[in-house]
């Protein structure tokens, strides 16, 4: 290969339709073509489907020297055209095996339109519900975001040599949910400790799970911008990690070095981010334009330049692209493929799952099936595009259930709709005209005369769905607009509100947790959204989530999190005086913890037991709890196992997610749930550079969620 060849296949340029961030200005459709015809791209990104694809795949293979497929990559997040719950929705389920199954129906719709890469997982782990792309991750805990970042690689992935699977992408390395104040793309300041404890986990969890690519970041960590850095790129991951794998940069965060400040201008940051350890560059044209030149200065050395060819094309090797270069390109299969019925059925059923019941007073839920007169209220109720959520770039719009012809299947009740208050306007997948504080109240009399005359009023409020996602932070994250006014206007004449939340983050709702009897956390779950939401307000579906983020009382408890310090000043019951880590507005305490989910059914915790109140090295401790279902239906339980730390050479969190299982159970039936404490549990990257137990006491907990919970004391010796 010459020096321009190899360069190429470092080089990745967006399709020539509809782009995923701000268009360079030096990248015309034309110089993309010439550049094709040479040999000098080894990447597109955004083109879609079969005919698209096949048009540029015969250009390189047809007409370059080398013939070297092209990976053709795609944000394929919560699936392509038929579309899952976002992904931190999915994440509330804690089903390992749905969440598996939704990544892998994803990977084989996408497929069929010729796609081969998508940029997922996204296993950013973040505590701050302002940011936008919370709703991308699987939120808060990196031991369940490993655990989820694991299914959906294994999803994505499964078996490379079928059609029907795709690369994997895990992103965004590292730090990205850590933006500083939750606005997109900030500045990244972090610990040792908080680096390799909390962030670093979930990307190397998918290491061990084979993913093939890696994708850097736009935000600079502790002062060095992730696409730079040779501590993140060769030390951690090629090196501590071994990773056999490529990187590829975000969308043009090779160039943003120079608005960061550490690059004077586009050759210095290809140079920069080439020795780093970025193999492939994503629209920046920072290397295809200046490589062959720095490698000629001695500034990359050639060995640079072949280590990250090597790397994109054993990556193409293992896809079987060299074989057969339309391995993905059938027309036929892709009609066939595309929304196909089994996709429906399994995505409705992840979306059922990914459901969490805040609060059930009296029982208001589920809804008698007969006899009944249901106001229907909120604009999003009657919103078929919204339920799909960010990032869903293959879908088209209007084309999820919504909650109100969910509800209609239902045909015992008679329903009456009301809008009430529009919440959002203006929208295109990418260019979002954020109309988010609309104040239009001209629907309020109409919605309010509707619930007068109702049974139970279902109010369906919260985000629409593009309000969440990339470059859409919030400052405010209560209900927005006049939708909490609309709220309080309508319980003023009718108490009996079940309020069904559709939001990409956790939302500070305090009123309505105290006043509304019924609070159902629907987030946006995709396709079949309206028929999921029906299901569970009706009682087909006993809801099972678990919230895998903190919902807070207020924004300004933001950054909150179960797994926090305990401080040199805790406070443990009402402080006696100022001089406690507080605030003098505000509960330290959550809305609803990490965890939380309630259900139709009721569970009752007891005979928490361990075999031995302390172990040594290859020594183990068997816990076990005995959990009843006290309640008159038959449903599933996520069994949460954390432990404490007490005493360690980094300080450590006062609770961490060790273990968890879901069991099912009928009426006055009890199960014995079993976990196995060793040393691996117990491990943290400490104050010494490495992953070992120290020894010392330790307590368990087991419990609903992160805050109610059984607790018992051991040691490791
Ligand atoms: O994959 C995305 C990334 O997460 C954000 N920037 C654009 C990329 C490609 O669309």
């Amino acid at each position: 290969m010459t020096l321009e060849e190899k360069i190429g296949q470092m080089n990745q340029y967006n399709g020539f339709f509809d782009v995923t961030g701000p268009v360079p200005k030096n990248g015309s459709a034309a110089q993309k073509y010439e550049n094709l015809k040479k040999g000098w791209v080894g990447a597109m990104l955004n083109v879609k489907g079969v005919k698209e694809v096949r048009v540029l795949q015969k250009i390189t293979v047809e007409e370059t020297r080398l013939k070297i497929p092209l990976l053709f990559g795609f944000d394929v997040v919560h699936g392509y055209k038929t579309i899952s719950p976002i992904p931190l929705a999915e994440a509330a389920s804690w089903d390992l095996e749905a969440i598996e199954k939704s990544a892998q129906i994803a990977a084989e719709e996408a497929s069929s339109t010729g796609i081969n890469w998508t940029f997922a997982p996204m296993v950013d782990i973040t505590r701050d519900a302002r940011w936008g792309r919370v709703m991308e991750g699987a939120g808060e805990d990196p031991f369940l975001g490993s655990k989820i970042a694991i299914a959906r690689v294994k999803g994505f992935q499964g078996d490379l040599t079928s059609n029907k699977n795709i690369l994997a992408c895990t992103k965004h390395f590292a730090g990205y949910g850590f933006a500083e104040s939750g606005r997109d793309y900030n500045t990244v300041i972090t610990s040792d400790d908080v680096l390799q404890n909390v962030i670093l986990p979930p990307f190397k969890a998918t290491i061990d799970a084979n993913v093939k690519t890696f994708m850097n970041s736009f935000n600079e960590l502790n002062g060095i911008p992730a696409t730079g850095s040779s501590f993140l790129q060769r030390d951690i991951l090629k090196g501590n990690w071994k990773f056999q794998g490529f990187v590829v940069s975000d969308w043009g965060s090779v160039n943003e070095m120079i608005a960061h400040g550490y690059a004077k201008n586009s050759k210095q940051a290809a140079e920069i981010a080439a020795n780093a350890g970025s193999d492939m560059d994503m629209e920046s044209y920072a290397y295809v334009e200046n490589l062959a030149q720095l490698v000629k200065e001695g500034k990359v050395k050639e060995t640079i330049i072949d280590d990250a060819v090597k790397r994109i094309l054993r990556v193409k090797f293992e896809l079987g692209l060299f074989e057969n270069p339309y391995k993905y390109c059938d027309e036929v299969r892709e009609k066939e493929t595309i929304g196909k019925e089994e996709f429906h059925k399994d995505v409705l059923d992840i979306a059922k799952k990914s459901i969490v019941l805040l609060k059930n007073e009296n029982e208001l839920l589920p809804i008698p099936k007969e006899g009944k007169k249901i106001a229907v209220i909120g604009a999003l109720a009657n919103d078929k595009t919204s339920p799909l959520g960010s990032w869903r770039i293959g879908a088209d719009d209007e084309t999820a259930v919504s909650v109100l012809e969910g509800l209609k299947k239902y045909t015992g009740n008679q329903i009456t709709y009301a809008k009430g208050v529009d919440v959002a306007v203006g929208r295109t997948q990418f260019m979002w005209e954020t109309k988010i504080n609309m104040t239009d109240k001209s629907g309020f009399p109409e919605a309010i005369k509707t619930a007068k005359n109702a049974d139970v009023v279902i109010m369906v409020l919260g985000e629409h769905g593009l309000q969440s996602g990339e470059g859409r932070s919030r400052a405010d994250i209560t209900l927005p607009g006049v939708q909490q006014e609309l709220l309080e206007e309508i319980y003023k004449v009718n108490p009996n509100i079940v309020l069904v939340l559709n939001n990409g983050r956790p939302l500070a709702i305090p009123w309505a947790d105290k006043h509304i009897p019924a609070i159902v956390e629907a987030w946006h779950l995709g396709t079949e959204s309206g028929n999921a939401i029906a299901e569970v307000l009706y009682g087909d579906y006993n809801p099972s989530g678990k919230l895998p983020i903190t919902f807070p009382r207020n924004v300004g408890q933001v950054p909150i999190y179960y797994n926090h310090k305990n401080t040199g000043r805790p406070i443990m019951n009402e402080p006696e005086s100022v001089f406690w880590s507080h605030y003098i507005d505000e509960k330290n305490t959550p809305l609803y913890p990490f965890g939380y989910g309630l259900s139709y059914s009721k569970f009752e915790y007891s005979n928490l037991t361990l075999n031995s109140n302390s172990f040594s090295k290859n020594g183990k401790i068997e816990v076990s709890v005995d959990v009843k279902n006290t309640g008159k239906v038959k449903g599933k339980e996520v069994v949460q196992l954390y432990i404490r730390d007490l005493l360690g050479s980094y300080t450590r969190p006062v609770k961490e997610l060790k273990g968890f299982e879901m069991i099912d159970l009928e009426p006055n039936q009890s199960q014995k749930v079993k976990f196995t404490i060793d040393e691996k549990m117990i491990e943290y990257y400490t104050a010494n550079a490495k992953w070992e137990a120290e020894p010392g006491d330790f307590k368990v907990f087991v419990g609903t969620n992160s805050a109610d919970v059984l607790e018992k004391d051991f040691q490791f010796k």
